[in-house]
């Protein structure tokens, strides 16, 4: 093909300033084991350039070699300085990749001329849940050419962020700068794929539609090939142009060339991860943390969850949304509430409007109202903004949300004031609100006749307490007659008491409910018909590890709460819902099992996931246990002790037995033990060849009177569900 004449023209035209382009000149790329001519001062730079991320320190990515200025050495607290020889200024820019604390007088690096700083950069991180990651950045020089200068990397601070990262310092005629990458898509199909890599920089990617932006978030954006691809659903821009724009970029990065739309979700596997629990819920992407707004509307259990759509670590924080018509199987549905400039979404609660107090209801679907945190802050949208409360909901069974326009309907109090969890009190015909107020042991009740206009009844406190809080009213063993209040807080604590629509009670507590290790802001369920009048909770299962996996954290299953009398007081118990016994499969059962020493194997069981309820009759033995996947279950007679997961919790033996409900899945075991007087939920990380179980009993002989175990099924075979 000829070329025409005029782009030919144009063309001579741009090939000839290459001509002035001189080769770069490295000023410093770290690599040569120790720091040569550069002058250290102090202890934050070690004793040579550090190889990569050092201890405890967030995985350092983005430098170039194997070796960069990594000033976490021995942690935050150390300070110092490091100056480079004289050099001369010979190019029009110099170039170089930047990272860590974002303070521009303590975490910097300078340029000096005649000791005046002419100069200065600064890491991007200035708030927890910042990144490791180094960064191009640029400084234009042209105007000091032909002068001597130095380079100054300075670490004056010691607290959070208190390092600075700096590799490949290059003097170049090139800017190497980040810019603003846009690509336009038509939306033809369901899904846009993002491809994510763990510890990548966090780019801001925003979408655009028909001129306005319509989401904006934080993505560890792949530069090359991703960890995994996560998704969002396009409806919302179906047959639109989608723009998607992300900040700092460099020119010639195709990231967002790789960028897809799909028919499907991603991953040939979704939900047979290796890793992926198979009856507790888990986000298909991306990380989650607290249950949300569990309520149940016409047929369905919604579960509402802090999710980060974007990457497996905390941010971006969404309410992610998945229903069930039997509190068993889940099918995740479009995240709900996306953030904005009030904020991220923290958690909050959901109700059914049953009167239409809003005013809402225009059709045959009742209001379902979400109350939640607008994390003001949190978000570069809601900078300077406080934490406040604030609604959204939905007219179609809670297929689309909307936000209230009068958002938010509760200014800020204290502080992070946080997680409203709301109730309809008939007897005083108003919803109340209980809202953590942001210091330990501090929780306040508000009332409002619409959802829409709150005032202040009264401080709850509660000793320890924090975060997450819940309000609920029981029956004491099954008696309409006799009730009671609790008061529970994120922790697993609660207080029995008695609640009058204005202040909370106690009359006993605060007493410890969860004693497994993974186990955190459990919120049960609003709007269950009096028909059922069960008080389901799901806890948010915390801490559990996933490497390598598209998700983190699940959710435990969800349980019944009821109040019984014990010797000690009125207390909670919790056992698992009777709908989880239809996952059961294959059983195995024993009778008068004798138990010795040596670990007995439950012959022709395999498996990662069982259903096991154990009667044991402690006789003379000092402890007797399963063995389950090479986790011990173990009660000890001699303390009186239920062990597990590295935990222990007291328990009494009912007449020389212990009674115990264990739920085993592949990455995490709930144990539910004499009826539910106490419960322990906890994770673990499978040895992936040992499927086997065992029964054993130690310091004398015990029998498990019975012992029966049913492999379960997966809640995600039933490819409906996907
Ligand atoms: C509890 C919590 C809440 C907050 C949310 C943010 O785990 O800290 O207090 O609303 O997580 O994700």
């Amino acid at each position: 093909m000829r070329t025409p004449f005029a782009l030919l023209l144009l063309s001579l035209y741009f090939y000839s300033v290459p001509a002035a382009v001189g080769p770069d000149i490295l000023i410093a790329d770290f690599e040569g084991g120790d720091y040569g001519l550069w002058k250290v001062e102090g202890e934050a730079f070690g004793p040579a350039p550090a190889r990569g991320t050092l201890p405890h320190q967030m995985p350092v990515s983005g430098f170039e070699g194997k070796a960069l200025v990594n000033t976490f050495f021995n942690g935050d607290g150390a300070t110092g300085t490091l100056t480079s020889p004289p050099l001369k200024i010979e190019r029009h820019y110099i170039n170089f990749l930047l990272g860590g604390g974002g303070d521009p007088e303590k975490t910097c690096i300078n340029l000096l001329i005649d000791g005046e700083i002419v100069r200065t950069a600064t890491g991007p991180n200035t708030a927890p849940g910042g990144t490791e990651a180094l960064d191009w950045h640029s400084w234009e020089v042209s105007d000091l050419a032909g002068k001597d200068a130095t380079i100054q990397i300075v670490d004056r601070a010691t607290g959070g962020w208190g390092h600075i990262n700096v590799d490949q310092i290059v003097q170049s005629d090139r800017k190497i700068a980040n810019v603003t990458l846009a690509r336009e898509l038509k939306i033809d199909k369901p899904y846009l794929h993002l491809p994510v890599k763990g510890g990548a920089a966090k780019r801001r990617m925003r979408f655009v539609v028909d001129g306005s932006m319509v989401r904006q978030f934080d993505i560890e954006l792949a530069e090359d090939g991703p960890d995994f691809w996560t998704y969002t659903e396009t409806a919302p821009y179906r047959d639109k142009l989608l723009r998607i724009e992300v900040d700092r970029m460099r020119a010639e990065s195709d990231a967002l060339e790789r960028i897809r739309l799909a028919d499907t979700l991603p991953g040939e596997d979704l939900y047979q991860e290796p890793l992926r629990p198979q009856f507790h819920f888990s986000p298909a992407r991306g990380w989650t943390n607290d249950p949300n707004g569990l309520v149940y509307y016409d047929g369905e259990y919604h579960l509402f969850f802090q999710h980060n759509p974007y990457g497996t670590a905390w941010g971006n924080m969404t309410w992610g949304h998945a229903v069930s018509t039997d509190l068993v199987h889940w099918q995740q549905l479009p995240d709900a509430i996306h953030l904005d400039n009030l904020g991220t979404i923290f958690s909050g609660s959901a109700v059914v409007d049953q009167e239409n107090t809003t005013g809402w209801q225009t059709g045959r679907h009742k209001p379902i109202v979400c109350i939640y945190t607008s994390a003001g802050g949190t978000n570069a949208e809601s900078q300077g903004r406080p934490f406040t409360q604030s609604i959204a909901y939905s007219i179609d069974r809670g297929r689309t949300w909307t936000k209230h326009g009068g958002n938010p309907v509760l200014d800020n109090i204290h502080g992070g004031n946080r997680d409203p969890k709301v109730i309809w009190h008939a007897p005083s015909s108003q919803w109340v609100m209980v809202l953590y107020l942001d210091e330990r042991g501090k929780f306040g009740l508000f009332g409002s006749p619409d959802l829409k206009k709150w005032t202040k009844l009264s401080d709850l406190p509660f000793p320890e307490g924090h975060e997450c809080p819940d309000l609920f009213e029981l029956p004491v063993d099954a008696d309409p007659a006799l009730r009671r209040w609790v008061a529970w807080e994120g922790g697993g604590r609660y207080l029995v008491g008695r609640f009058d629509g204005k202040a909370f009670t106690a009359e006993s507590g605060p007493h410890l409910s969860k004693f497994g290790p993974n186990d955190y802001a459990a919120q049960t369920y609003s709007d269950i018909p009096a028909s059922d009048g069960r008080r389901i909770q799901i806890a948010w299962m915390a801490g559990g590890k996933y490497p390598g996996m598209p998700f983190n954290q699940q959710m435990s299953v969800p349980r019944v709460l009821t109040l019984r009398t014990t010797p000690e007081g009125i207390r909670l118990f919790f056992e698992p819902v009777e709908e989880l016994k239809k996952l059961r499969d294959k059983h195995h059962g024993w009778k008068d099992l004798a138990l010795g020493q040596a670990p007995k194997p439950l012959e022709g069981i395999a498996g990662d996931r069982f259903d096991i309820e154990a009667t044991f009759d402690l006789a003379k033995a000092e402890t007797v246990g399963l063995e389950i996947r090479g986790q011990k279950i173990e009660y000890s007679a001699a303390d009186k002790q239920l062990r597990a997961l590295d935990k222990a919790a007291p328990l009494d033996a009912v007449s020389g037995k212990i009674r115990l409900r264990i739920l085993v899945d592949r990455t995490s075991i709930e144990v539910f033990a004499n009826g539910g007087r106490v419960q322990m939920a906890g994770c673990y990380l499978p040895e992936s060849d040992n499927k086997g179980l065992a029964a054993y009993a130690t310091g004398g002989h015990a029998a498990a009177v019975a012992l029966d175990v049913w492999e379960l099924r997966s809640i995600w075979k039933e490819k409906e569900n996907l």
